[in-house]
């Protein structure tokens, strides 16, 4: 290819990219500064309570070398290509996209920072995602290139902070909240995971992690804190099985916490902003 055609196709791809925001109502980029702490989990989650109010969803698994979306929902089949377009998987009524439909189990993906935004990119040009109320992106730990490459293209108007409430977490969520306001996202909010651990036999509250940075950091930053989920042996056991807690045990503790975070992100957009921008 040469320099004109790859210009041309470079151009081209953006236009698609338009088109594929253009299309969908609300853009939602889930991270965080520290590895594990649930993004995987608010992501899919999220998306379930936006859906369970009648919203129309789709998860863009923007983890390009640690994939955990398709997992987490129960997803094992090939990506079907029609017309050139990929055709996102339904799964409990939302849309998904993963690498690891393209990958096999245990494949490592040792791909540089620009290789990762050009499927990025794909996912968003080359999706047939039509229209949407709501498009969330789970993303990879960090301040790398995957976020740079949403920020850009996916536009997203919501950045939501995941961390845990122990001190080493707050320390890495701060750098995404910092990030989140250079990249002009226009609105930041904090979700601190693992808050709080619920004994299943006794129903004591242990503080795993510790309590209140999240509440900390809020405040710090002036930045809401959506919600604090805590830590449910459930959440983790049908994460695995590829079932969202939020849509097998509505009535659990985690689930109310998801959905309160879906009301408030809602709400900034429609109802009663009660989120300033930063
Ligand atoms: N509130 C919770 N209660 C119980 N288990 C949880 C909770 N949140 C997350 N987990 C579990 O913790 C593990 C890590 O969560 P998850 O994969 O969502 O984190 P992540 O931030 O996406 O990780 P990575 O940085 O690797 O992408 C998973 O096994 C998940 O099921
Ligand atoms: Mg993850």
């Amino acid at each position: 290819m040469n320099q004109q055609d790859k210009q041309k196709a470079f151009e081209e791809e953006e236009k698609r990219i338009s088109e594929t925001v253009s299309k969908i109502k609300h853009r939602i980029a889930v991270f965080s500064g520290k590895g594990g702490v649930g993004k995987t989990t608010v992501s899919v989650n999220l998306a379930y309570a936006l859906k369970m109010e009648g919203y129309s969803v789709g998860i863009l698994d923007a983890d390009i070398t640690g994939p955990n979306v398709a997992k987490m929902l129960g997803v094992d089949n090939d990506i079907i290509f029609l017309n050139e377009k990929m055709i996102p998987f339904e799964k409990f009524g939302a849309k998904m996209i993963s690498m690891a439909s393209l990958l096999k189990n245990g494949t490592p993906l040792i791909w540089r920072g620009p290789m990762r935004s050009k499927v990025i990119n794909q996912f968003l040009a080359d999706v047939e995602w039509d229209e949407l109320d709501y498009l969330i992106a789970d993303l990879p730990p960090g301040t790398g290139d995957e976020i740079l490459t949403i920020a850009q293209q996916m536009k997203p108007d919501f950045a939501v902070v995941v961390t845990t409430p122990q001190d080493v977490s707050i320390l890495d969520a701060e750098r995404s909240v910092n990030m989140a306001k250079e990249l002009k996202i226009p609105y930041i909010g904090i979700v601190e995971n693992m808050a709080g651990f619920i004994c299943p036999r006794c129903g004591a509250v242990v503080e795993l992690f510790g309590a209140g940075g999240g509440e900390k950091l809020s405040q710090q930053y002036n930045i809401p804190l959506l919600g604090s989920v805590p830590i449910d042996l459930d959440a983790r056991i049908l994460g695995d099985a590829g079932k969202p807690i939020v849509l097998e045990k509505p009535e659990c503790e985690v689930s109310k916490s998801f959905k309160s975070i879906a009301d408030l992100i809602h709400a900034q957009h429609y109802e009663a902003p009660t989120i300033k921008k930063p």
